[in-house]
């Protein structure tokens, strides 16, 4: 491949961070600045530290003047009592635990505020929390994750201010169960065989999708409205308008839209993203595992679909994951079963396209529940995560990064082709400005070096490593979209460790890919599904949970992009790794190699998100590596930026004697400064989901399926949950656990993380 031409690699130490020489700042030097912003601020100081703290300060998030924590007036005639410091990551680290309860710093508070089944109507009745509450679709879904704030002003208007008021907007990603039920919501654990009762089957499509809820504040406390007008509810049975170059085409055209244009449902929903023009973002993820297809039904289709179906997991012959399919005959069963059954060409008379409508970025406006639910079909179909815009310059096409989530997929960046304008932030008809800035654009696929570069390589039909792709035969661009996977596989991507969330800094504008962990990472790979490691997935070991081995790379890490000078239209760019997740005790040399102590370590980074206000990188775990030790948790960090680390070789033996090196680039170490647990969760729990206040003062985090460890026969014997939040934390009915969302202030009315 071509060396990239716009940009240098940043010098970097080699030897010792300590001795670091270039030009770069030094973070410490740029924290204390950015503690005085304001200060500078007002006096106009033009430092180096200043320019990048205005970046992270004024980019029209949150409007953070008030960051200082101001003192009451005092009686005329005495002197102001100076305001209290702040100092980012100021709190004391949160140990590690396996308690289940959510535990945060002294000086914090966390309250729990929306939980599955609560109701989001006036006349929706309490929810029991035993199994026989119905009427989901104006509830709370199942298994809260990716989730964003939208500030409502005092007269309810859309707002990017206001701190007192706002709609979250969420996934709810899906239910807790044990192979084919969801046992909580179910009285008696429901039906773990098939045939599934419709019953069953038409409670857990709904509790799937997302939901929109207001929320407020109430003198200290925060409440959600049951009754608030713009609560909402998408499920399964929820028409959404496939959008951009897919829409219409014969990929997707199927019995309930013969012209290809919408669909029932959006699924499996898990990051999120938030548009400059304030709409809300949803990456539909596993989606494929709710999909059965036919024992015989590579021969019925006889054509390239079946290469697709493999690649995006569903072999003939695979079972769903709840049998949906078998609730009865009415099409909303049967779209679940995606064999051709049907004589036509085109699909249009049974569901085998159905599963090529599941798999995008989905847009919605929060603020108005008139507006269509759309399929952004130009960034790709794949596990979707989260979707984050690189930092909007006007004149400039938007830059949106998003990841894929499996084992050795890809990393993508789609650039729009419209170029941005400023005043599209305020547009009154936001869906519209979605058609004008997510509808048409180039997806690139990205490739990383040895050297720390790495290349974004656009997916187009008229690149002949696309157009003459021996495995598949792609018909159009759409189809390159639909089957991005395959596209990737065509130009040589590079196989990732689970790409999981990404966040842009806001100061530094690099954007931050949380690897969540793989299994299938080995030096000498065995098998088309195992990857050898290499310089941007490098390690591969050995960690024990009790006497159980776990290999490749059970704890993941968090890689970091630098664009070129290009910006949103680079085509290269240099990276580096932020952290290593690892245990405190695991070899410094090898594993621990960002130097993580007892207050820091961490296992299977998930999601990922910036503070606007406070700049602070919010890192939240969905671990099953070091859940013997503890639950998973969320770490503050403020980090450097690509290039303030060194270089680090790792070197594996072969068994023929011989011995694979590896390259890798190591951000700076993390110190206390830098790096503190902040969180630990309840029993069973994964963190996930991340908004605040523009203030930066209240922060709510998802607490995903407490006690998801337990075995659906114990249903009858709450003593037998492994977990029973938040009903222990004094929250709800019933002892069932529940996934919720809990919002965290700090007592002093500061921001949260200070
Ligand atoms: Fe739903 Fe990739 O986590
Ligand atoms: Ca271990
Ligand atoms: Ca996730
Ligand atoms: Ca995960």
């Amino acid at each position: 491949m071509n060396k990239p031409t716009d940009l240098a690699r940043i010098p970097v130490d080699h030897d010792d961070i300590d001795t670091n020489v270039s030009s770069n700042e030094h973070f410490s030097t740029v924290l204390e600045a950015r503690l005085s912003r304001r200060s500078l601020l007002r006096g106009g100081a033009a430092t180096a530290a200043s320019a990048l703290l205005g970046a992270i300060g004024l980019s029209g998030c949150g409007g953070s003047d008030n960051d200082t924590v101001t003192a009451p007036t005092p009686p005329v005639g005495t002197t102001p009592p100076p305001p209290p410091p702040e100092k980012l990551l100021g709190f004391s680290a949160v140990s590690k635990s396996l308690a289940d309860t959510v535990v945060v710093p002294a000086g914090y508070t966390a309250s729990v505020l929306y939980a599955l089944g609560d109701p989001l109507t006036a006349n929706t009745a309490a929810y029991k929390n035993d199994g026989t509450d119905g009427d989901f679709e104006n509830r709370a879904g199942d298994h809260h994750d990716g989730m964003e704030f939208f500030p409502l002003s005092s007269t309810g208007t859309a707002s990017t201010s206001a701190n007192d008021r706002g709609l979250l907007a969420m996934n709810h990603e899906a239910t807790t169960d044990e192979k084919l039920s969801s046992f909580f919501v179910h009285a008696n654990g429901g039906t773990m065989t098939l045939p599934r009762p419709a019953a069953e089957v038409d409670k857990e499509m709904a509790l799937h999708g997302l939901s929109v809820v207001e929320v407020r504040r109430n003198g200290a406390k925060w409440e959600y409205l049951k009754d608030s007008s713009f609560n909402r509810r998408v499920h399964q049975q929820t028409e959404v308008e496939i959008s951009g170059p897919v829409r219409g085409n014969a990929l997707v055209v199927t019995k309930y839209s013969t012209n290809g244009t919408k669909i029932r449902g959006t699924l499996n929903n898990c990051g999120t993203g938030k548009t400059p023009w304030n709409t809300y973002l949803s990456g539909e993820e596993n989606w494929a595992g709710y999909f059965t297809r036919a024992a015989t039904d590579d021969a019925a289709r006889g054509d390239r679909s079946v290469v697709s179906l493999n690649r995006y997991g569903r072999n003939q012959g695979a079972a769903s994951r709840h049998g949906w399919e078998t609730g009865g005959t009415d099409d909303k069963y049967q779209r679940w079963d995606i064999s051709k059954k049907g004589a036509s060409i085109d699909g249009s008379d049974d569901y085998r396209n159905e599963m090529n409508g599941m798999g995008y970025i989905v847009e919605m406006d929060a603020y108005d529940k008139a507006k269509a639910i759309k399929k952004r079909t130009a960034l790709g179909r794949f596990a979707h995560e989260s979707a984050v815009f690189g930092k909007p310059v006007a004149g400039q096409p938007l830059a949106v990064y998003m990841g894929d989530d499996s084992r050795n997929e890809y990393i993508f960046k789609f650039v729009s082709t419209a170029v941005w304008a400023a005043a599209d932030a305020t547009a009154a008809d936001r869906i519209a400005t979605g058609d004008k800035y997510l509808d048409s654009g180039k997806l690139y696929v990205a490739k990383f070096a040895a050297d720390g570069t790495g290349q974004w390589i656009e997916l187009s039909i008229s690149n002949p490593a696309i157009a003459s792709y021996a495995a598949y035969k792609f018909a159009d661009q759409a189809d390159v979209l639909v089957n991005a996977r395959l596209a990737g596989d065509a130009v040589g991507a590079t196989k990732m460790d689970r790409p999981e969330w990404c966040s842009v800094h806001p100061g530094t504008g690099e954007i931050y890919f949380t690897l969540t962990n793989n299994s299938n990472r080995r030096v000498e790979p065995s098998g088309s599904s195992q990857a050898a490691p290499d310089a941007a997935n490098p390690r591969v070991y050995t960690d024990m949970k009790g006497t159980t081995a776990q290999q490749g790379n059970p704890n993941g890490h968090i890689i970091r992009v630098k664009e070129g000078t290009a910006g949103s239209t680079s085509t290269s760019f240099n990276w580096d790794v932020y952290l290593f997740g690892a245990e405190a005790g695991a070899a410094a040399a090898t594993v621990n190699l960002s130097g993580l102590t007892a207050d820091q370590d961490f296992s299977s980074p998930d999601g990922l998100a910036f503070s606007t206000s406070t700049g602070i990188c919010w890192i939240q775990t969905d671990d099953g590596a070091y859940t013997d030790v503890t639950n998973c948790m969320m770490l503050a960090g403020v980090p450097g930026k690509v290039g303030d680390g060194k270089k680090v070789t790792l070197n594996y033996p072969r068994a023929n004697g011989t011995t694979l090196s590896v390259d890798t680039y190591v951000g700076q170490t993390a110190t206390t400064d830098t790096l503190k647990r902040f969180l630990v969760g309840p029993v069973g729990s994964e963190i996930t989901g991340i908004a605040e206040t523009p203030d930066g003062k209240a922060l709510f985090v998802n607490i995903q399926h407490p006690g998801e460890n337990t075995a659906a026969g114990n249903i009858a014997d709450p003593a037998k949950y492994t977990s029973q939040w938040p009903s222990n934390a004094g929250y709800g009915a019933g002892k069932r656990p529940r996934s919720a969302t809990i919002v965290i202030t700090k007592n002093d009315g500061g921001r949260i993380g200070t």
